[in-house]
């Protein structure tokens, strides 16, 4: 299989155009920024969630907000992502009032040199996996942490399950290879996804042995809703880094999908 083809800029040598943040958010901005140069006015979006898809949307607003876009419409795939839009005056509308859409971008806590991903950390898994199905081109944002060389060595895999006897999943996720933990919020209750479900996060050590198999596995079970890995799909990443005040963005064509 041909490798993902990565074109590099680099910014300026002294301070990053963000410079009031911390490297992280600012690699995170950066690579917002970098991705919001493949948006056209006109064009329906899927809106991610996550703390990079709130740098997007900022810029996106502003964007809106200064003439140099318009006619865009946006789908949010959470309910966070919905508020910050609406007020950054993005118009929204639902999913199902279009066949498909022109762009879905999205963060991403691991993609691997195929550029498979595992996302799913801030909960909207089963809505960006929609969004992202119905989208023509799938850019995703990363700061450089995110690059793996194996899936769930770095992140836990969320997995979505219906409420209803929850408990009963845990032997055959341990059967898998994984220590499963239930999510929690600060008051120790279970964190319920924006669909009212509850999340297991399956801990794999080092890593998924073979992502695709155990998405199969995964999603032929019953009471399984949905899972966070993004295989195959993602048609793009863009991935910052800030080192020495320094900006790097890279842009990542997956090989043998559209561009
Ligand atoms: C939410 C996600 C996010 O895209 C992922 O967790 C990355 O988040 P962040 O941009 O805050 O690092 O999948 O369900």
């Amino acid at each position: 299989m041909p490798s993902p083809s990565p074109s590099t800029s680099h910014g300026s040598p002294s301070l990053t155009p963000d410079s009031g943040l911390s490297p992280i958010e600012a690699a995170k901005r950066a690579a917002a920024r970098r991705t919001l140069g493949e948006v056209k006015s006109g064009m329906t979006l899927g809106l991610g969630t996550g703390s990079t898809v709130r740098h997007f949307l900022d810029l996106l607003g502003e964007a809106l907000a200064k003439g140099r876009l318009d006619g865009i419409r946006g789908v949010a795939t959470s309910r966070d992502t919905e508020t910050r839009a609406e007020a950054l005056g993005i118009p929204l509308m639902e999913l199902d009032e279009v066949e498909s859409l022109d762009l879905a971008v999205d963060g991403t806590d691991e993609f691997t040199p195929e550029l498979d991903l595992v996302k799913g950390l801030g909960g909207a898994l089963l809505r960006e996996k929609m969004v992202v199905q119905a989208a023509r081109r799938f850019v995703v944002m990363a700061d450089g942490g995110k690059a793996v060389e194996h899936l769930g060595s770095r992140a836990p895999l969320p997995v979505e399950v219906v409420p209803f006897a929850w408990r009963s999943h845990l032997p055959f996720f341990r059967a898998l290879g994984a220590d499963p933990r239930l999510r929690t919020g600060d008051d120790g209750e279970p964190l319920l996804t924006d669909n009212g479900n509850p999340i297991l996060d399956l801990h794999f050590d080092p890593f998924i042995p073979d992502p695709w198999e155990l998405e199969t596995l995964l999603r032929t079970r019953a009471g399984v809703v949905e899972t966070g890995l993004f295989l195959g799909v993602a048609n793009a990443v863009v991935v910052a880094e800030i080192s020495d005040g320094r900006e790097k963005v890279t842009f990542i064509q997956a090989a043998g999908r559209p561009e």
